[in-house]
């Protein structure tokens, strides 16, 4: 494959709604032509950024490396395009291998079907070279590839990431409705908080919100849990870049000064939040309380809140009309001075916080479009803040 110092384009993936932060990450590893695209962001590269991007990304899910397009328009000029490329130069007999195929347009409509084809046509082309075929691991193989097309237009990509890159090695147990990490990990950049105040979750469950807090703080690279990659099983792994890298990135972990605290009514969840904040090595730097948002009082001096509540299909036993005006009351009674970020998909529930949102985005969790609001609480009514800030 590649040279050290050749350089190539790479697409990093993400959640609808994170490209921007995805592409400002990009930007501080130094990452050159960042082109945002949807669900994802394209960069080019080399050998040393695709392990930086690999580690210390906190918005991309995979990144991958396109190696050939082509175009196709059924399964069979799909196989014989495929067949052309050279397998046993990706990757070896021994090791095993699954193909991710996602599908739009009119020629090609079963996912599983055209991976199955190039399946074949990669198993085919080892049988007739080696007298031997790779196996398939769809689980957790050596080698994963990518084939995205869309109408006749075919991409093979090889996938530098192996698992997604949300599995950060930390979360062993979740609570309902867990967070992804992606998505948590990008809410707080969304929210633009930049590790200079205190930050408190007040609906915590398994700690996802707080633990990539103290990540984003503390500037732990976001895979330092991790210790398998895509691209550490593709013949040109340099092992010794790859630790350089991995050391320099850790050189740069620091302090940091302020609370991050993150709390919920649920004693499971506060328990499951413990477990995880542990495996993080976070426990001297996260605060976790079993209480109820109505009686969680933050540390003065102002900060973040950022509650990921109740909502959609997964918890629907709740009553939210009465949980979400309870949020609202909590954040005026308690949390004057604080910058209050909500994400939820249940419009009309956010309305019952009563207060009026000053920015809104939209993000989606897995298939919910939502909303992720900022809610400004000021010491006094909004009216005294509109005139004292005329005032000035
Ligand atoms: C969607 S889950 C949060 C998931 C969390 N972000 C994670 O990654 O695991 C919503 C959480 O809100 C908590 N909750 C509901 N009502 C609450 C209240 N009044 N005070 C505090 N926590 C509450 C639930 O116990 C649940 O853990």
């Amino acid at each position: 494959m590649e040279n050290p110092n050749e350089t190539f384009r790479l697409i990093a993936k993400t959640v609808s709604g994170l490209e921007s932060v995805l592409a400002a990450e990009l930007e501080e590893l130094g990452a050159q032509n960042i082109e945002m695209l949807t669900r994802a962001v394209a960069f080019d590269s080399d050998q040393k950024l695709m392990y930086q991007a690999n580690y210390c990304l906190r918005t991309a899910l995979r990144i991958l490396k396109p190696i050939v397009q082509f175009t196709a328009k059924d399964e069979d000029g799909l196989y014989d395009q495929v067949s052309k490329l050279h397998w046993h130069t990706y990757f070896s007999i021994e090791q095993t291998f699954a193909i991710d195929a996602v599908v739009s347009g009119k020629y090609f409509n079963h996912s599983q079907y055209t991976a199955l084809r190039v399946k074949d046509a990669i198993v085919d082309q080892f049988r007739d070279r080696f007298g031997a075929r790779p196996s398939v691991d769809i689980a957790n193989p050596d080698f994963r590839l990518g084939v995205h097309i869309s109408n006749d237009q075919v991409s093979l990509l090889l996938d530098s990431s192996g698992d997604s890159l949300h599995k950060r090695g930390y979360r062993t147990m979740v609570d309902k409705a867990p967070i992804n990490e992606v998505l948590a990990a990008g809410l707080i950049l969304l929210s633009g908080w930049k590790a200079d105040s205190h930050f408190v979750d007040a609906m915590c469950g398994s700690g996802t919100i707080p633990i990539e807090a103290a990540m984003y703080a503390m500037n732990i690279p976001a895979a330092y849990f991790r210790d398998r990659f895509g691209f550490m099983s593709w013949p040109d792994f340099d092992e010794k870049l790859w630790h350089q890298i991995k050391s320099d990135a850790n050189d740069a972990i620091r302090d940091f000064d302020f609370e991050i605290i993150g709390s919920d009514r649920s004693a499971k969840a506060i328990d499951i939040a413990r477990d995880n904040v542990r495996k993080a090595h976070l426990h001297k730097d996260i605060k976790l309380f079993r209480k109820p948002m109505e009686q969680m009082i933050p540390p003065t001096g102002g900060g973040i809140l950022l509650i990921n509540p109740p909502y959609g299909e997964r918890l629907e036993e709740e009553n939210l009309v009465a949980l979400y005006q309870l949020i609202g009351d909590s954040l005026k009674k308690h949390f004057k001075g604080y910058q209050a970020w909500v994400i939820s998909s249940d419009l009309q529930a956010i309305k019952m916080i009563g207060l009026k949102p000053s920015s809104k985005l939209i993000v989606y969790n897995g298939p919910l479009e939502c909303r992720f609001m900022r809610f400004d609480v000021f010491e006094g009514s909004y009216k005294e803040k509109k005139a004292r800030d005329n005032r000035n």
